[in-house]
């Protein structure tokens, strides 16, 4: 009978939605503000080195991220296909992140070491002479291009702003580290102990003289997914 009173009046029962969505969304939203973090915490996760980033620049700039997306689902068949769902500790270095929604090449989320620097400099120049059905465009100038990074420390600087804990040292020795990555056989000590042992250091764009856009965009091809050491990592309990 009471219900039919609440159901007979528009003000009243507008007011009653009101307070029952109002509990609602206090009950979803007041917890946000006492947790550190939405994103669980997983070892291994580091920023990019700085060539890392500018690969990343130029996967932007060329739009790869209109035909690749980098966030594998947690399905069967894409983990078959991929490997370990995405987590979202992965991207949370990544202004803008590229996890797109637009697949007509394949996911890219952990690229990284599937292929050889080889494999990636022939496939860049032509994709058709390593897979001949292939519709993905050919970028030949990315090993025509010496790479820019005059404004490399600033974009580290303004990465720092929006969260990505970059040191002070990282950003002050932003050229010397880019140069070590890229170039073979260059000291590289100090890079290793800024960003880890486990960045690559390699001669990515088979121009062992030069530092490309290559060298750039596939030291970042090859760094996808392979920060987070999945033989050893378990997803946290709720
Ligand atoms: C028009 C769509 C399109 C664009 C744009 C595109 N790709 Fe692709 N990509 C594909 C397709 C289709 C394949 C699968 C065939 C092949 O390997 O070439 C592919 C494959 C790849 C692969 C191999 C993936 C694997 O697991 O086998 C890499 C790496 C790659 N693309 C990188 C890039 C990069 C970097 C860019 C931007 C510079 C880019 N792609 C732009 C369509 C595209």
């Amino acid at each position: 009978m009471k219900h039919e009173t609440i159901e007979k009046s528009i003000p009243l029962m507008a007011i009653l939605t009101f307070v029952v969505v109002l509990i609602g969304g206090i009950v979803e939203i007041v917890p946000l503000f006492y947790i550190e973090s939405t994103i669980e915490k997983v070892e291994g996760m580091r920023p990019y080195t700085p060539l890392e980033l500018r690969g990343q620049d130029i996967y932007i700039r060329e739009g790869c991220y209109n035909c690749h997306s980098q966030m594998i689902r947690p399905f069967r068949d894409e983990q078959e296909r991929y490997g370990h769902y995405s987590l979202a500790a992965e991207s949370m270095y990544d202004h803008p992140f590229q996890w797109g929604s637009k697949r007509t090449g394949p996911d890219l989320a952990r690229v990284g070491g599937k292929y050889s620097n080889l494999w990636h400099q022939a496939h860049m120049k032509n994709p058709r002479d390593m897979v001949p059905e292939s519709v993905m465009p050919a970028y030949p100038w990315l090993v025509e291009n010496d790479l820019e990074y005059g404004n490399i420390t600033k974009r580290m600087e303004v990465l720092q702003l929006v969260g990505v804990p970059y040191s002070k040292e990282q950003i002050e020795n932003a050229v010397a580290d880019l140069k070590a990555q890229a170039i073979p056989d260059s000291d590289s000590d100090a890079l290793l102990a800024r960003y880890g042992e486990k960045v690559t250091l390699q001669n990515f764009d088979g121009e062992p003289a030069r530092i490309t856009e290559l060298d750039a965009i596939v030291a970042y091809l090859q760094v996808l997914g392979t920060m987070v050491d999945f033989s050893s990592y378990q997803a946290q309990a709720r």
